[in-house]
């Protein structure tokens, strides 16, 4: 994957991301209405609200993934939700792993999020296989979730627990200064 730039999403991602939420696959995967607007990804793209992080994915110059890692506010902010979506053309070409690879690790190793979790739809056989290879496990199953193109589906919970991460003078190396104080350089 040497052509794949992950990175923040930018003003001029706006059309291409919007192109791809109304993908038909993107569509049957997500829980977003037909004909959504442009203004919607606009807003999520301009907005800088405190706890939203997103990452894109760029291909041959242009964005074909976007996924986005929520954090809990106040006594759940140890958690964030993840969506991700990646565009019908690409998929099986390793978009979606080198997504949910990054945002897992700034959810993990930068943020300090010890739980992360999500809803996809049950039958969304390939999406719950790539979540069950990051680790995530199943929680339950929310009846009925969601209308889909006439037809109520259920959806399934999924969670990911990571232990907390060490403090600097807990790895080895740690070096204790010739004055006693302690040094993690
Ligand atoms: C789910 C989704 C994000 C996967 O992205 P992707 O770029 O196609 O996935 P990758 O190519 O990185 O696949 C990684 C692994 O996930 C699993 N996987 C992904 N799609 C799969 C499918 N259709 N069937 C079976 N396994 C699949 C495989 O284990 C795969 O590894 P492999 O290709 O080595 O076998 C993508 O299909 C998508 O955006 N779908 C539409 C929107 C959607 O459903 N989003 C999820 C909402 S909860």
């Amino acid at each position: 994957m040497s052509d794949l730039i992950l990175r923040a999403p930018e003003e001029r991602d706006i059309p291409a991301l919007h192109e791809m939420i109304l993908r038909p696959a993107v569509q049957w995967g997500t829980g977003r209405l037909p004909w959504q607007r442009a203004d919607w990804v606009a807003e999520r793209v301009r907005a800088r609200t405190e706890g939203v992080h997103s990452l894109v994915a760029e291909k041959d110059g242009r964005v074909v993934g976007w996924t986005t890692l929520t954090r809990g506010p106040d006594r759940r902010s140890h958690s964030g939700s993840l969506a991700i979506t990646v565009h019908d053309l690409h998929h099986r070409q390793g978009i979606g792993r080198a997504l949910m690879a990054a945002i897992l690790d700034l959810a993990d190793s930068w943020l300090g999020l010890i739980r992360t979790e999500l809803e996809v739809n049950l039958d969304n056989h390939g999406a719950i296989a790539l979540y069950r290879a990051f680790g995530f496990e199943d929680e339950g199953i929310r009846r009925a979730s969601l209308l889909r193109d006439g037809v109520y589906v259920d959806s399934l919970l999924m969670g990911r627990l990571i232990a907390p991460r060490p403090l600097a003078s807990q790895l080895p190396g740690f070096a204790t200064t010739s004055d006693g104080s302690e040094d993690g350089a």
